[in-house]
This record gives C-alpha cells, sequence and structure tokens, in this order.
C-alpha cells in the first residue's frame, strides 16, 4: 500500500496532457464482444480499472495486448460467459459485459456489483431493459443469470443512466429488430459508442439526443473500425481545480472544453478566467475567489464526478457556496476528511454548505472513493504543511500519471510506502 505526501503550495504553473477517458474506455473495450474483427483503440488510459477490464475479458477467454495506451483486442475465441464476483467486486463498470455478452451468445452470468462507499447503486434499470428485450433474468447466489434471444423493443428509462444505457445501446446492437431508447443518457462516453458503432455500419438515429433508435443486426458480428477514446473530462477539470485552488495558471491540453461546459461556467462564475482554444482550456488567476452554488445532474449538467474536487476549490472562496448532490445519496465521504484540515463544512441529507476562507492545515486523511481521492489532493495543495493522503489504490483506479502530471505543474508530491 502508498500513500501520498503532499506540501502545500501557493504557485502551479504550466500545462498538463489529458489522457483518454476511462469511464469511455471501459465500454468501448467491451465493445470487442461485438466485433467480428480485432478492435485496435487508441489513447486508453493506463490505469487500474482498465487493467481490471482486460483480465476479465481475457478470463472469458478473449486475447489481447496492451502498449503505449493502444489497445487490440480480439474476441473471436471467447468460450466462457461468467464474470466472476472476484473481478467484477474490483470494479462495478465490470457490469458493462452484460449486454454484449448477453446478445453475442444469448445467455451470461455476470455477479451483481453490489454497493459502493458512495451508494448502493442499483442495476435494476439495465435489467428490466434486457427484459423488456426478452430476456429471462434470475439472480442467484449474487450472479445475474440471464438467458435469451434479444428482440428490439421500446424502453424508457425511469432514471437517466450511464452505464445502464451503454448496455442496453450494446445489447440493441446485436438484437433482432427495432430498439427505440427513451430517456438514454447523453454523456460525450455514451455519444462516442453511439459513434463507433455508426461507423461499423449499425443503423443507429438520434447519437446525441436522448432518444435513439437502433436496427439491430440479429446476432451478426460487426466490423469496427480502429478509433481513439476521447479526452477525460473529469481529469481535465481536477487539474483545472488544481490551478483554482493555488490560483495559478494552468493550460489542459488535449481536451475537448465543449464537454466541460458546465463545469468552465462554475470557474467563471467563482471569477477564475477561462480560455478555451480548440484542444486546450486555461484557468487564469482570480481578483477574488466567490462563492458558487452547485447542483449535480446529468449531461450536460455539472457532473456528480467533479461535485468533490469542486468541494475542495469552494474552501477557498470568499464566503459560503452550497453543493446539492442530486445523483448519489452517499457521495460526501470526503467531507469528515476535509474536516480534519480545518474546513468549515456542514452536511444536511445531499446538501453541503461550505464556509470558505478558512486556513486549511495539512493532516494525514482517507481517500474514500475515485474522486473523493483527488478532492484530498486538491485540499493538500492549498494546506499549510505537508499533507499526507492514505488509500490513495482509489485514484490509480482513474487518474493516469497522476505524481508526475502534478509533479511538472511544480506541486511537491511523493508516493511513499505506507509502513507495515
Ligand atoms: C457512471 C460513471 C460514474 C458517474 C455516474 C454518473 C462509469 C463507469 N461510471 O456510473 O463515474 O459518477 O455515471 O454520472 O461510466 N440508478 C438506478 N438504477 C440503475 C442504474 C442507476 O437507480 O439501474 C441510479 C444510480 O443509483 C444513480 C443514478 O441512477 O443515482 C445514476 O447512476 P448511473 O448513471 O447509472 O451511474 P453509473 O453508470 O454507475
Amino acid at each position: 500500500m502508498t500513500y501520498l505526501e503532499i506540501e502545500g503550495t501557493n504557485n502551479l504553473s504550466g500545462e498538463v496532457s489529458i489522457s483518454g477517458a476511462k469511464n469511455a474506455a471501459l465500454p468501448l473495450i467491451t465493445l470487442s464482444i461485438l466485433a467480428k474483427n480485432e478492435l485496435e483503440i487508441s489513447n486508453i488510459p493506463c490505469v487500474a480499472d482498465i487493467k481490471t477490464l482486460f483480465l476479465l475479458l481475457e478470463n472469458l477467454g478473449a486475447s489481447y495486448s496492451f502498449e503505449n495506451n493502444f489497445a487490440k483486442i480480439c474476441t473471436k475465441n471467447l468460450k466462457h460467459t461468467k464474470a466472476t464476483y472476484d473481478i467484477v467486486r474490483k470494479m462495478r463498470a465490470s457490469i458493462l459485459v452484460l449486454g454484449p455478452l448477453l446478445s453475442r451468445f444469448g445467455q451470461c452470468e455476470v455477479s451483481l456489483p453490489g454497493g459502493c462507499a458512495i451508494g448502493q447503486r442499483p442495476i435494476d434499470l439495465h435489467l428490466l431493459a434486457l427484459e423488456k428485450m426478452g430476456a429471462n433474468i434470475n439472480i442467484k447466489q449474487g450472479y445475474v443469470m440471464a438467458s435469451g434471444k434479444l428482440k428490439g423493443a421500446e424502453i424508457i428509462f425511469d432514471k437517466i443512466t450511464v452505464t445502464g444505457s451503454e448496455n442496453i445501446i450494446m445489447a440493441a446492437a446485436l438484437a433482432k429488430g427495432k430498439t427505440r431508447l427513451l430517456n438514454v443518457a447523453k454523456e460525450p462516453e455514451v455519444v462516442q459508442i453511439c459513434e463507433v458503432l455508426a461507423n461499423a455500419g449499425l443503423d443507429i438515429k438520434g447519437i446525441g439526443s436522448d432518444e435513439l433508435e437502433i436496427h439491430g443486426t440479429n446476432g451478426e458480428l460487426l466490423e469496427i473500425k480502429p478509433f481513439k477514446v476521447i479526452p477525460d473530462r473529469i481529469e481535465a477539470g481536477t487539474y483545472l481545480c488544481a490551478g483554482g485552488i493555488t490560483n495559478s495558471k494552468i493550460t489542459v491540453t488535449n481536451t475537448n472544453p465543449t464537454h466541460l461546459s458546465a463545469v468552465l461556467a462554475k470557474f467563471e462564475t467563482m471569477g477564475f478566467g477561462i480560455e478555451t482554444k480548440e484542444n486546450k482550456i486555461s484557468i487564469l488567476p482570480a481578483k477574488e475567489i466567490k462563492p458558487v452554488e452547485i447542483l449535480t445532474s446529468e449531461y450536460p449538467g455539472f457532473p456528480t464526478d467533479m461535485q468533490a474536487q469542486f468541494m475542495a476549490l469552494a474552501l477557498r472562496a470568499n464566503g459560503t457556496s452550497i453543493i446539492d448532490e442530486r445523483l448519489f445519496e452517499n457521495r460526501f465521504m470526503h467531507v469528515s476528511e476535509l474536516l480534519r484540515m480545518g474546513a468549515d463544512i456542514k452536511l444536511n441529507g445531499h446538501i453541503a454548505t461550505i464556509n470558505g476562507g478558512k486556513e486549511l492545515n495539512a493532516a494525514d486523511v482517507m481517500a474514500t472513493d475515485l474522486r473523493a481521492s483527488s478532492a484530498l489532493i486538491l485540499a493538500a495543495l492549498a494546506a499549510k504543511g505537508v499533507s499526507k493522503v492514505h488509500r490513495i489504490y482509489h485514484l490509480d483506479r482513474g487518474y493516469e500519471n497522476l505524481e508526475e502530471k502534478f509533479k511538472n505543474l511544480g506541486a511537491k508530491i511523493t508516493r511513499l510506502k505506507e509502513r507495515a
């Protein structure tokens, strides 16, 4: 086990190149189950969650190579259809094999992911949609046992679900007949899956909207062309927050400013300058950091995956900020750790009130989930003294070369081994 030692600073500067989006790469890799050819994907971030997914596919009988952010995946010899608990428990997104496996093989078993630090996170909407498409679903000994030949159907998601939408889009791709999906997630990661499928010749209408019409191939596998994973908007937002919290100019490159519109608007509300060029965003220091009100919601709203980082940033604001977390019931685990650094935050259900402007002091803090970990790093950058952030395996799930990227910006950050 390792931890990060971070010295507070007032100044960062420079450019940071953004990696491919983990949350896009995960479903895009599972698309390989629908491909008749060897799939070639570039710009895949080398992070723990991606390695977990490759391991899962390998266990199913797939072969792959993954080097320099480039992967070749072949599922021609896939012979198993059981995603076992020992892998699924490491990463909830393993559920993304459910739709593709069922639509290709007519049966599969996928371990139920269970809850996680940020909330219950049920998969009922994935299962209901598959049932509407003709699947028989049983839950036995912690596994989703799914079988049946999938047929097109009309599905209205009761709630917008990102991986739910992705799973059902992939299921519909090989189903028999037309599937209409309403209230589909519009996150850029979902849009990229649709684009890759359309490029493979799949008849799919409404890409980018909340209503999709997909004409399935009736079991015929797809010839999927090589593609590049979109940039990670959450990673970009996190480094921009590092600029904000140290009130320094930082530029993120290889990014897509459009994907970050809601986040950039909040930086501007807080008084920071924002400059965008085609694939670059710079944050410029604020004369005075102002408080902010944030309500997390589905894309194109403010992403829940940026909530923790903005809470850290709000600690520097001159006044009271409000954050209303609408997507996950327990996504405030970072609060108690921030309090250990001297933060003044009050929680009332899903609403956090952050009284900014208090001095932050270095402390030992514990990461609880992926984005909470990055909020603690941000707070440590702004705190007086040397902080230690423990349990950083959460960070390694989703941030590529984190220390190196922060060091290049001038941060004093070191990874050390925990004493046994
Ligand atoms: C994805 C992202 C995660 C992000 C989240 C919301 C990946 C791998 N993960 O997670 O980083 O925080 O979107 O943007 O892409 N829900 C149900 N029933 C379901 C499915 C979801 O009630 O069957 C609820 C959830 O509990 C939550 C809300 O719907 O309250 C949104 O969850 P969802 O969009 O499904 O999140 P994930 O896809 O798991």
